[in-house]
């Protein structure tokens, strides 16, 4: 058997403890149901598992609610228990030949637990169309699976300003980034090239800021219901939305938009080059912070998540005094519409609240100012910035940081990377993509994959049970999958890709 055919030889991220059974698997037969506890978020869960056992074995399920008698054998049983894991995204499954248990304290654990499921299913489970002639006898392995996240911050961002990328592409990287358990989808929302949402209070940011993007085309934005459409997605795929406006650097597209946020009145040209660090918000300007505080009210009006990444990043233009004034305002501001400020790691020089997040990126930031920092979310660029290449000959991407083959994305520790970080200050891992080079959802899956489940791993599994040999071994056995998903995946030459027929 390779480690394609083996059930339990193929996940990723590698779950805290996986005890395999030993004896007969789970048939799934057209009599299998499915018990999904009460609850709109629960049974969405359900249903997502009935839609991958349709598809494996051309039978659907049916699903019967918790509180009817559920016969004891031939079901798969989910149950919310707050006994069932001590953490909230944790989950216990059981895999026996008469039945499967799944259980978690909250429905995002469920979730987990479905994903876990999934890729124990044969890859049939990703098409919609059916593969087969004769219903197969679908098996799940028998085994006990005792799970919880490493890290709360399991982050993606995409930067939808220097190119725009469209709701049903964002809702695609949704899909694959939560099918590997990552949790947050951090939006980069301004930059100097484009605006990509819509301001009732302030129209011409995506009028005009939204109409441009790097090359020369034509850019986008996301109306505010598109908005509230990705942000419903993203719920049901338990990822949070973390928007960002870059600030106070990053801005051409909002200082083109209106003269007034410009010191001597005049607009700039829009931008579509590649360069950073030449625009700066007019930090002595009242209507600069006018301007900040109805955004940051209209972006939060629609952001059910706690966050507003407020950028902070590159700023070349202002004096060190004026920096950091402006972010430390701005913190204000964010907190007082109910959200924990994020920024970029420069903000790490500013006063910050206790709630607040610094963001690592750059390889040779201050680890002082780090250590010091409330809490961090490390995305150092020569690591986990997917917009590298992974080496000289990859067309997209850039390699300012780092050429960055997957082994360098897995192969260190969170943990230690900020010497002296204060305990319990690292929330988790996220991987950015910036898309200078990127222009549709092909070139962001070729840059992202395989190293997004590296650093899934990386941001879910305990350092002790993470290995590079079997992390490899895992990785080749997804290429079925992520072909079967049509995901246009780099075929890392140091990676022994399992045949995709
Ligand atoms: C950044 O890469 N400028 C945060």
């Amino acid at each position: 058997m390779t480690t394609a055919d083996d059930p339990l030889g193929r996940l990723i991220p590698l779950p805290q403890c996986v005890e395999p059974g030993g004896g007969a698997p789970f048939a799934i037969t057209p009599q299998t149901i499915i018990v999904a506890p009460e609850g709109a978020l629960a049974m969405d869960v359900a249903a997502q598992l009935l839609t991958f056992i349709r598809r494996a074995t051309g039978v659907a399920p049916r699903i019967l609610v918790a509180r009817e008698p559920a016969a004891p054998t031939n079901v798969i049983a989910l149950a919310l228990d707050p006994a069932a894991s001590s953490s909230d995204e944790g989950y216990d499954l059981t895999i026996a030949p008469a039945r499967v248990t799944l259980r978690a304290k909250t429905p995002a654990g469920l979730f987990y637990g479905v994903r876990t499921i999934r890729q124990l299913l044969p890859i049939t489970a990703e098409y919609d169309a059916l593969l087969y002639r004769a219903p197969p006898v679908v098996t799940l392995p028998a085994v006990h699976i005792v799970d919880a996240p490493r890290f709360e911050w399991r982050g993606a961002m995409l930067d939808v300003a220097r190119h725009f990328f469209s709701v049903d592409e964002v809702k695609r990287y949704i899909d694959l980034i939560s099918m590997h358990k990552i949790n947050r989808l951090h939006l980069h929302l301004a930059d100097d090239q484009g605006w990509r949402i819509e301001i009732p209070s302030w129209p011409d940011l995506a009028r005009k800021g939204g109409a441009t993007e790097v090359g020369g085309g034509l850019g986008g934005y996301y109306t505010r219901d598109q908005y509230k459409d990705l942000v419903a997605y993203a719920e049901t795929h338990f990822v949070t939305i973390v928007p960002e406006i870059d600030m106070p650097g990053h801005t051409n597209a909002a200082l083109a938009s209106y003269a007034d946020l410009n010191c001597k009145g005049t607009a700039p040209a829009p931008y579509t080059g590649t360069e950073v660090g030449f625009s700066a918000l007019c930090v002595d300007l009242d209507v600069t912070y006018k301007f900040i505080d109805e955004v940051v009210r209209d972006i939060v009006a629609l952001t059910p998540g706690p966050y507003f990444h407020a950028g902070g990043d590159e700023v070349k233009t202002l004096t060190p005094e004026q920096y950091r004034m402006f972010v430390e305002r701005v913190q204000k501001i964010v907190e007082s519409h109910g959200k924990r400020m994020v920024g970029w790691d420069e903000v790490s020089v500013a006063t910050l609240l206790p709630t607040s997040i610094v963001q690592h990126w750059r390889p040779d930031a201050s680890k002082q100012l780090l250590a010091g920092s409330p809490h961090l979310i490390l995305s150092p660029a020569d690591r986990v910035y997917l917009d590298m290449k992974y080496e000289d000959a990859t067309l997209l991407g850039l390699n300012w940081a780092a050429n960055i083959p997957v082994q360098r994305s897995y192969d260190w520790d969170p943990d230690t990377l900020v010497p002296g970080a204060r305990p319990g200050s690292v929330l988790g891992v996220e991987a950015p993509i910036w898309s200078e080079t990127l222009t549709n959802m092909r070139d962001v899956e070729y840059l992202a994959f395989p190293r997004l489940a590296a650093v899934a791993e990386l941001a879910w599994t305990p350092q002790a049970e993470r290995s590079w040999d079997t992390f490899k071994r895992r990785l080749g056995a997804q290429a079925p999958r992520w072909t079967a998903l049509g995901i246009n995946f780099f075929r890392a030459p140091e990676i022994d890709w399992a045949p995709t027929r």
